[in-house]
């Protein structure tokens, strides 16, 4: 074995081990250990983006919180409020919000902290 060969067989060991047993070749490895860390989303985030949905957040907010004119965009919220803060803005809104035709978010508690944890991780 070449040093060339040594070094490249060390890396693909090296990479392998956080990825995919698929042994075609190095690049696909990195590609899809890349991907696979990217692209497995937290079910609590990928719940409470179904809410955003279902409670018609996003008619007003905008798809993925984006805002529109008729509300604010909702990125950095996780940084304005904390967890608990947020939960209880979103089951008492205050009155801007209400002013702007927001209705209290009346959820099962486990289902508001799905809610919160989506909206706290969009940015
Ligand atoms: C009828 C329109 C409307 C709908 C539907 C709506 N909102 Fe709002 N929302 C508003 C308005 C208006 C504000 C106040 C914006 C401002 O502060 O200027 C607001 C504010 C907020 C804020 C505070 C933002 C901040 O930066 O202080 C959060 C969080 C929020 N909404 C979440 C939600 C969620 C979650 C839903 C779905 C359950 C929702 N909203 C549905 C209109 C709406």
């Amino acid at each position: 074995m070449s040093n060339l060969e040594q070094t490249r067989a060390a890396q693909e060991v090296f990479i392998c081990e956080t990825c995919f047993k698929d042994r075609n070749s190095s690049i696909v490895w990195a590609w899809k250990s890349k991907e696979v860390k990217t692209e497995i989303p937290d079910p609590i985030v990928v719940k409470g983006h179904a809410l955003f949905q279902s409670q018609s957040c996003n008619s007003c907010h905008g798809e993925g919180g984006i805002g529109t004119a008729a509300a604010v965009a909702l990125t950095g919220v996780g940084v304005k409020y904390s967890e608990s803060h947020l939960e209880a803005l979103l089951h008492a809104p205050n009155s801007k919000m209400t002013g702007g035709g927001m209705q209290p978010v009346v959820l099962k508690p486990q289902d508001l902290e799905a809610l919160s944890t989506y909206l706290r991780q969009l940015h």
